[in-house]
């Protein structure tokens, strides 16, 4: 074990922190919606399509068993260290069939305890969290998928912690359903083991599905789905209220988790932090949808999220797709076309995104590694769509001097 070898990373996920020390300032009984729940694979047989395209978004994967799949670190020996000085360090192990995380101080044991839930599709990190009776705690350990490596979880500071509880705002935004145990102390919160539903799945969005599968299973003449949460007769409001209701930065919950629904009026279930700065919050654990709300193309016209996502497919990356869907309003040829003579038209129809849209430097999503000062940024993209300089010279410099004009 070479302490000096083994790369010290330390993510320090600010927002994580506050996003989810939402207060509840009502305690009402709980929907008992969890009998209607029937899981996606029941979706499979006659949405086949979707079904397996969605398999492959980070919606569906945010929230897995722990197994050798889903955790991303590495458990090979010599990888499967953290160390926070030479004397105090976690291992990552496979005992007993069971993935570990064991903390030793000077070389001895203190205290073991099981990988159960894998919270993060690892597009940019994962966070484990660990039953303890009907309590999820978080590990100490996470992984940080731009070193691929393992990380000092979100928030912490620099030592090992076991009993940081996981709130149900925190699943809420993470998983489709978690049944909540009522227990007379408020903090932490209780779960059942048995009742809970993994990932943003069908259900997170279209509702819980039993009574729509019911019914087409023996209905199989209707043509038109019944009993089931349809976004075709949205208003626009409820259509940005729903994926506002995650991806809208902190939000101060007003009624117990698990109980807004698509549909419905997000000021019913949540106030806004007056306290948040949308212009300077990029990520939802800061604030997509303050940031697309300050954009032209959002307040002259009826754009939604679902104007530019498919939310049913996996479309990281595809510049090309997402450009084609900037042109749909800015159609070539016409005086709301891009306005710029920097670059050939065939060039930029290739990537609206860079110069209107680019990767910028995350707030929430933070990193120290071994030696800085200074925590290193993730990155995210803005949404706040508007002409940034900068990235534009770093855009045409970054060309092969032939294909510019
Ligand atoms: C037995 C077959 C069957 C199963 C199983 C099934 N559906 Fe459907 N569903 C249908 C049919 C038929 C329609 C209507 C035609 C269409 O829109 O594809 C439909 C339509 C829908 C619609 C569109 C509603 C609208 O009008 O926009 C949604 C959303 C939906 N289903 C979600 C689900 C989810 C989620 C599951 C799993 C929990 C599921 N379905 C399982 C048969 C099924
Ligand atoms: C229940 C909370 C929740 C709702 C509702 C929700 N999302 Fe998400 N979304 C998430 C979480 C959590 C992630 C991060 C997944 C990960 O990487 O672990 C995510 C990720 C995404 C991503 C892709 C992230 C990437 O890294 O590529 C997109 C795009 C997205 N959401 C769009 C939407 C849109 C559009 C809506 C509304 C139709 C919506 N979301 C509704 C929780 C939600
Ligand atoms: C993050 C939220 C979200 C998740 C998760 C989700 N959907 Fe959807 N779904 C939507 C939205 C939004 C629309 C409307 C899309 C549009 O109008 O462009 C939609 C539309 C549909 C439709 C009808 C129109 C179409 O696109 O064919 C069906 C059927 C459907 N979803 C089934 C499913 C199934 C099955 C799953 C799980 C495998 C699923 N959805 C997961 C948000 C979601
Ligand atoms: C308000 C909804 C919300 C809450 C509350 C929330 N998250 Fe997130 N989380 C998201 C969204 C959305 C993303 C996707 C990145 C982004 O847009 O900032 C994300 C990203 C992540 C990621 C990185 C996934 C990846 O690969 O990109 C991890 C890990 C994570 N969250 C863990 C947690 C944990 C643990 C908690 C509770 C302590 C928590 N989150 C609370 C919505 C939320
Ligand atoms: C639903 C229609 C629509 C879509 C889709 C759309 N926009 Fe816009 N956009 C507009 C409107 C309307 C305006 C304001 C009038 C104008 O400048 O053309 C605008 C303005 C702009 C501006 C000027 C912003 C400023 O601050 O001066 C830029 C740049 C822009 N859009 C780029 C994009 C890019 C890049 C995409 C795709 C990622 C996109 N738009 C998608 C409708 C749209
Ligand atoms: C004008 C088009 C457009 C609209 C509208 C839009 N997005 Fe995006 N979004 C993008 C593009 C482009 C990306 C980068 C995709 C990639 O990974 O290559 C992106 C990425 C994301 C990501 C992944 C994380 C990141 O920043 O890299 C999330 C989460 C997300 N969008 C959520 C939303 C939500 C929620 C809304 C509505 C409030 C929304 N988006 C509206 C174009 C849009
Ligand atoms: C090389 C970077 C670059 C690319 C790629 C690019 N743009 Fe632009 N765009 C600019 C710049 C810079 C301006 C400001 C005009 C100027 O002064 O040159 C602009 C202006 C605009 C405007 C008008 C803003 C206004 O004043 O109303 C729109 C709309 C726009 N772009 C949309 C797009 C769309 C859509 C695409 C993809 C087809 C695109 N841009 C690709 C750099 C770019």
């Amino acid at each position: 074990m070479n302490y000096r070898r083994t790369f010290l990373a330390i993510l320090v996920y600010a927002c994580f922190s506050s996003a989810c020390t939402t207060s509840h300032k009502t305690e009402k009984p709980e929907p008992k919606n969890e009998l209607l729940f029937t899981g996606s694979e029941t979706c499979k047989s006659c949405h086949e399509d979707i079904y397996k395209k969605h398999q492959l978004t980070p919606h569906h994967l945010t929230s897995q068993l722990a197994d050798s799949v889903s955790i991303k670190g590495s458990f090979e020996e010599g990888k499967n260290l953290f160390f926070y000085n030479p004397e105090l360090f976690v291992t990552m192990d496979k005992e007993h069939g069971k993935f570990v995380q064991t903390l030793y101080a000077r070389n001895k044991k203190i205290k073991t305890r099981s990988f159960d839930l894998v919270f993060g599709s690892g597009v940019r990190g994962q966070t484990y969290l660990s039953w303890q009776d009907s309590t999820l705690f978080q590990l100490p350990i996470g992984y940080l998928a731009s070193v691929d490596s393992w990380a000092n979880s979100p928030g912490f500071s620099n030592r090992p912690i076991f009993n940081r509880p996981i709130t149900a705002r925190c699943l809420e935004c993470h998983s489709t359903y978690f049944k909540k145990i009522v227990s007379e102390k408020k903090q932490p919160e209780h779960f059942s083991k048995k009742q809970f539903y993994l990932g943003v799945d069908c259900e997170k969005c279209h509702g819980p599905g039993k009574q729509h599968v019911n019914f087409h299973q023996q209905n199989t003449q209707t043509k038109e789905g019944k009993f089931i949460t349809s976004f075709k007769n949205f208003t626009r409001t409820q259509q940005l209220d729903f994926c506002r209701s995650c991806h809208g930065g902190k939000l101060i919950a007003s009624k117990p988790a698990f109980s807004f629904k698509a549909g419905e009026n997000l000021n019913d279930y949540f106030t806004p932090d007056s306290v948040q700065v949308p212009g300077k919050q990029l990520d939802s654990h800061g604030n997509q949808f303050g940031m697309l709300s300050q954009s032209k193309c959002f307040l002259q016209s009826d754009m939604t999220c679902i104007t530019c996502h498919n939310v049913h497919e996996n479309e990281k990356g595809m510049v090309a797709t997402f450009s084609n869907r900037c042109m749909s309003c800015h159609r070539e040829g016409t005086k709301s076309f891009c306005t710029t003579k920097k670059l050939s038209v065939s060039m930029l129809k290739q990537n609206c995104i860079q110069c209107h849209m680019p990767e910028k430097n995350s707030n929430s999503i933070r990193m120290l590694l071994q030696g800085d000062d200074v925590p290193t940024p993730a990155k995210m993209h803005v949404h706040q769509i508007t002409v940034y300089q900068d990235e534009v010279v770093k855009y045409i410099n970054s060309m092969p001097l032939t294909k510019t004009r």
